[in-house]
């Protein structure tokens, strides 16, 4: 049978559509190639966030097809993801040696597009329409090399975005907010626990927003057919939003020992998911909260719906519940009409927050959203300027919240092999900091407590703590009791 390679750009919702589109093609008798040079089909699940993303891909699409130019060998070449559904035709005219182009919504069925082009039913595709019910369709897991599960299984719970801020493309790559139903979702995450999952991370665009809109028949979105019609749960005063609804039910699974979920919206921290970090135990410590900018004025032209004021209040609140919270965020820098004056406020409000990591971006005009055709676009160098102060800072900020953890002991989940040294072993501290130590691939998928010895450049590391052995740390002020529990290891 044919091999495929299918190579990634983008973010963890991409990773996770290539994993089913993988496991999709091998239950049909495809084999995966482990590099293009072998493979008769080559697909890149592409990203559309920002130019520079749409451009790798294009560049890479384009040197493929020079080599098959040059080495006359016969590969099909396809485009998946973003970039196929917001350019879709107009990549063939670009590209004529692409024979596929598969849109957000059709990746399940890439192989029987293939199966198509293959035996030449056809010579070209292009499907980039909407397809009602594919945000269910992206459920297929692969093993990892050797067999086994993997110890973080990626779950996708919804597909789609309605909040339009004003840069973003995303509402027109991965369309409308659709949810899939709580006891679907909960299904594949016991067939996964079943398997030997430890960690699952719940994906979607905008999680947070999780079962807001009505699906099938006007009935709850996170409602599967012919289940009866909910009744509103309350915990602690505040009525549980089917985000946090959800979260509880995957927390009640066996096997399953740490939930994570991303990416969320600042406006879906309300009450009811703060509490659920202090009640639910199985959710790490660990929250992803995109400020985008400091600047009220930049945010109300961003349409991001939250003023600095209220964001800052909800990381108050996060804090209130678990104090040894990880936090991490999404900024743009060079937004249209940003001052000195705005780009101050986002600097002042990281001094503030003192985030663990953020995710630093300059602003690419995307096409057809409002933000590509406002006055007073930034000339590169002055974004160029401002994206270097704003890195030096956060980083800065970073090496000593990193350096603070030395000397403390923090419970990992061991995931495999560090990625820049597989002689080593690496893990992640419920607060989702890295910690490489010294350990063995029996490790992979333990729960155990490490002893932070020395903080690199965003990457800890740790002694593995033998139970009993190692004095006891006096805890961070209001730290969280399971921070610190001890678990049985195998060495
Ligand atoms: N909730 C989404 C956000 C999509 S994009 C998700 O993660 O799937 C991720 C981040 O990219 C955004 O939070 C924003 O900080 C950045 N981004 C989005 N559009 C951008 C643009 N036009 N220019 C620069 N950065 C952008
Ligand atoms: Fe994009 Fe804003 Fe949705 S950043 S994915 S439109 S929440």
């Amino acid at each position: 049978m044919p091999s495929v390679y299918i190579k990634t750009y983008g973010c963890q919702m991409n990773v996770r559509d290539s994993e089913a589109v993988a496991a999709q093609l091998l239950a049909r008798g495809y084999t995966l190639a482990t590099s293009e040079d072998q493979a008769d089909i080559v697909l890149l699940n592409t990203c559309s966030v920002r130019d520079h993303a749409e451009q790798t891909a294009l560049n890479k699409m384009r040197s493929l097809a020079a080599d098959l130019r040059r080495t006359g060998r016969e590969v099909i070449l396809g485009f998946l993801g973003c970039m196929a559904q917001s350019r879709g035709e107009e990549l063939l005219q670009q590209l004529p040696a692409v024979d596929l182009v598969l849109g957000t919504q059709k990746l399940h069925r890439t192989a029987d597009y293939l199966d198509e082009l293959l035996r030449g039913v056809r010579t070209k595709v292009v499907d980039t329409r909407p397809e009602p019910g594919s945000e269910s369709a992206i459920r297929e897991h692969l093993a990892a090399a050797d067999g086994s599960a993997p110890v973080t299984a990626y779950v996708s719970i919804m597909q789609g975005c309605n909040q339009h801020c004003t840069f973003c493309i995303v509402p027109q790559t991965r369309g409308p907010e659709r949810s899939r139903p709580i006891s679907d979702i909960v299904a594949e995450c016991r067939q996964l626990a079943a398997r030997g999952v430890k960690e699952i991370m719940l994906l979607g665009q905008i999680v947070t927003s999780y079962g807001r809109r009505p699906g099938l028949n006007g009935r709850p979105g996170w409602l599967g057919a012919g289940e009866a019609w909910p009744q509103p749960q309350t915990v602690s005063g505040s009525e549980l939003s089917p985000f946090v609804r959800l979260l509880e039910a995957v927390h009640t699974i066996d096997g399953i020992e740490r939930i994570r979920f991303t990416a969320p919206h600042p406006k879906g921290y309300g009450d009811d998911l703060i509490h659920a970090y202090g009640r639910l135990p199985k959710l790490v410590e660990s929250a992803h909260v995109p400020v985008q900018s400091g600047s009220n004025r930049i945010l109300k032209l961003m349409r991001r719906g939250y003023t600095r004021e209220r964001f800052l209040e909800i990381i108050r609140k996060l804090r209130a519940v678990q104090p040894g919270i990880g936090l991490s965020t999404d900024i743009i820098v060079g937004f249209p009409g940003e001052t000195e004056e705005d780009f101050q406020q986002t600097l002042a409000l990281c001094q503030e927050v003192e985030f663990d990591q953020v995710f630093l971006f300059k602003y690419s005009p995307r096409r057809n959203t409002p933000a590509a055709s406002m006055p007073d676009a930034l000339p590169p160098t002055v974004i160029e300027e401002r994206h270097a102060r704003a890195a030096e800072l956060i980083n800065a900020i970073a090496r000593r919240r990193y350096a603070a953890m030395v000397g403390k002991t923090v419970q990992i989940l061991v995931e495999g092999p560090s990625k820049k040294n597989p002689h080593r072993m690496m893990g992640r501290t419920r607060c989702n900091k890295i910690v490489v130590f010294e350990g063995s691939p029996r490790h992979r998928g333990q729960l155990m407590d490490v002893r932070i010895v020395r903080a690199g450049s965003y990457t800890l590391y740790g002694d593995p703590a033998i139970v009993g052995l190692v004095p006891e740390e006096p805890p961070l002020p209001g730290a969280d009791k399971r921070d610190k529990v001890s678990h049985p290891v195998v060495l």
